[in-house]
């Protein structure tokens, strides 16, 4: 039996044309990469691994040093699905010259096929740019975590007539600036399923309803990891803190009690 063909960008498209959902969820580290490859279409190593990985407050101090490190790492894991990696805050926003040499740093370091960014009309050009030197460019619409101080926190975007208008312009402008896909974070879903049937790319949703042609959840959150964050949008599909705690607890209680190490784990 032959292997299903890898993914490819252009591929993505024809999946939303085809009515088939997109698969994603971010990663970012070699083990878990080994684990998730092929399990999803999409693996991406977002910048809230500044979050959930270096405990940061937002995601505004990721650098793209730190990108690229976790990035390298998660492509020596994974082989069949796509990787998209985020450019960090103010790698591609001062000019599009910075944003091409950045996102080329991101393609030629990390083996990954593509980048994200945030931003719809505003960043038109730079996606424009890129994707015009072979760089392929996953938008991010509604919640834009780099902006979220001018937001005013993490929440949800659409729900005024001026924000749902904006976020229509956006779209388009992504589109026609040649985006291969959209994440829509934190949207309602009329909305959402209603930016979804008006495009032709792929929108991927995180708190944005299942009109979306696709969906994207943090790894850690989706297993259960992450403790205390439980938004109204997420589904744990594991409880794996609490597997970790339990295995620590009777790891350290065999080591007191002189159970661990067993002859069977000591040499001759
Ligand atoms: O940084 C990230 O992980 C993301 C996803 C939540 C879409 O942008």
């Amino acid at each position: 039996m032959t292997a299903p063909k890898p993914l490819t960008v252009p591929d993505l498209r024809e999946r939303k044309a085809a009515g088939e959902k997109l698969t994603v969820v971010t990663c970012y580290d070699a083990l878990f990469a080994r684990l998730l490859d092929g399990t999803v279409d999409i693996l991406l190593v977002g910048d809230s691994l500044n979050q959930i990985i270096a405990g940061h407050e937002t995601t505004l101090n990721a650098t793209l040093d730190q990108m690229i490190y976790h990035a390298a790492a998660v492509r020596r894991g994974a082989t069949r699905s796509l990787l998209f990696v985020d450019l960090p805050f103010l790698s591609y926003q001062v000019s599009v010259e910075d944003a091409i040499r950045n996102a080329g740093r991101v393609l030629k370091e990390t083996g990954a096929h593509g980048v994200k960014l945030e931003g719809g009309e505003a960043m038109a050009a730079t996606v424009q740019a890129l994707v015009r030197i072979g760089v392929p460019v996953m938008g991010h619409l509604g919640l834009t975590p780099q902006s979220v101080h001018q937001l005013g926190g993490y929440r949800v975007q659409g729900r005024e007539r001026s924000q749902a208008d904006q976020l229509r312009s956006d779209l388009r402008a992504l589109e026609q600036a040649g985006a291969c896909s959209v994440v829509l974070e934190l949207v309602p879903a009329a909305l959402s399923a209603e930016l979804s049937r008006a495009t032709a790319i792929p929108t991927i949703g995180i708190g944005a309803g299942p009109g979306c042609d696709g969906q994207v959840l943090v790894l850690h959150d989706m297993l259960g990891l992450n403790e205390g964050f439980q938004p109204k949008f997420l589904k744990t599909y594991a409880d794996l803190a609490a597997t970790v705690r339990e295995a620590a607890l009777a790891y350290a209680a065999e080591v007191r009690g002189g159970k661990y190490p067993g002859k069977e784990h000591s040499f001759e």
